[in-house]
């Protein structure tokens, strides 16, 4: 029923849509699904703290189309302006993760539009969010399915994971972060090696011994492992955790000195927060401490 409500509009990127007109038919309905927590190509629930979006395509193994991500990334919006929420966790199925953009959707664009309408600019919104982000990868993470891995904050894998950037056997390359990202996780050889033949892959073991991955998991424990870590980091502060995750980020993006720079003052405002007056206090008192996220 819901596809039967979408207008062709829903299906271009919404940086497209917000571009030709700033309000929808398609969007209510779609804001509206998403304030009911239904949607077509995911499924969510909380769990304590965790926020948990399952990737949900089965039949085309959660092949990444245009409205999954708009779902998506509305999903991740939701939870992160949740104050109830302090991590979320990203899963597919145990076949796979997602296994790349929808080359069946994607097959008759021509350069002009895509170029236009920024195709797969808006995957770049999920990086926007504060809190942390965990990838539980079971299967395949292919393509675009490698590429939203890494564009979350931690990866966990199951046994039976497979990362890999097959685009090139497509005759295009990455575009969501496959030529940049991957280099960082797993240096320049690899990622070449990766990328330039699209059909050498990593295990999770592989994975997990370059960095790309941080822990190794049996398939049917992966979710729980997740979120498990996600209610841990859920249990401390907002401020310090969202800072911490920014951070982090910068080391990406800007050179040491900067960064360093930006780690001190984050540092350093932190002492302006309710939860460090709490963290400090807990540590002197020998007792737990309750964050207020302020
Ligand atoms: N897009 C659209 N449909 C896809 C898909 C994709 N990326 N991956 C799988 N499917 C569909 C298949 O077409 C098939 O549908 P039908 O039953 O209707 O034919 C269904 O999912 C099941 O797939 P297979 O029958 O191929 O399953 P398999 O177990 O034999 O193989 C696989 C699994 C190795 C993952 C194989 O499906 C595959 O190679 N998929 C494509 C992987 C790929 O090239 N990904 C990169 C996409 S481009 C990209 O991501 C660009 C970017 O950087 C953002």
């Amino acid at each position: 029923m819901f596809r039967t409500l979408l207008s062709p509009a829903i299906t271009r990127p919404l940086s497209a849509q917000k571009a030709t007109r700033a309000f929808s038919t398609s969007q209510v309905v779609k804001q509206a699904a998403a304030a009911s927590g239904s949607y077509e190509h995911i499924l969510t629930e909380t769990r304590g703290k965790v926020g948990l979006i399952t990737l949900n395509r089965p039949k085309a193994l959660n092949a990444l189309c245009n409205d999954l991500f708009v779902e998506l990334n509305e999903a991740l919006r939701g939870y992160d302006a949740d104050a109830n929420i302090g991590s979320i966790v990203i899963t597919g199925s145990q076949k796979a993760f997602a296994a790349g953009a929808d080359i069946k959707e994607m097959k008759s664009n021509k350069f002009i539009d895509t170029y236009k309408n920024d195709f797969l600019g808006h995957w770049a919104k999920m990086t926007e969010i504060k809190k942390p982000i965990i990838a539980a990868v079971n299967g395949y993470a292919l393509g675009g399915g490698c590429e939203l891995a890494m564009m979350c904050d931690i990866i966990y894998a199951g046994e039976k994971a497979v990362f890999g950037q097959p685009e090139i056997k497509l005759g295009v390359i990455p575009g969501a972060g496959g030529t940049q990202r991957l280099v960082k996780a797993v240096g320049k050889s690899k990622a070449m090696e990766m990328v330039l033949t699209g059909s050498v892959n990593l295990n999770a073991t592989e994975a997990q011994s370059l960095g790309l991955v941080s822990k190794v998991v049996p398939a049917e424990q992966l979710v729980d492992e997740a979120v498990k870590t996600g209610e841990v980091i859920a249990s401390m502060g907002q401020p310090s955790v969202q800072m911490a995750k920014e951070a982090i980020n910068k080391s990406f993006e800007v050179p040491l000195s900067a960064g360093l720079r930006w780690e001190r003052i984050f540092f350093q405002a932190l002492f302006g927060t309710a939860d460090q007056v709490e963290g400090m206090a807990a540590f002197t008192e020998k007792r737990k401490p309750t964050f207020t996220h302020q």
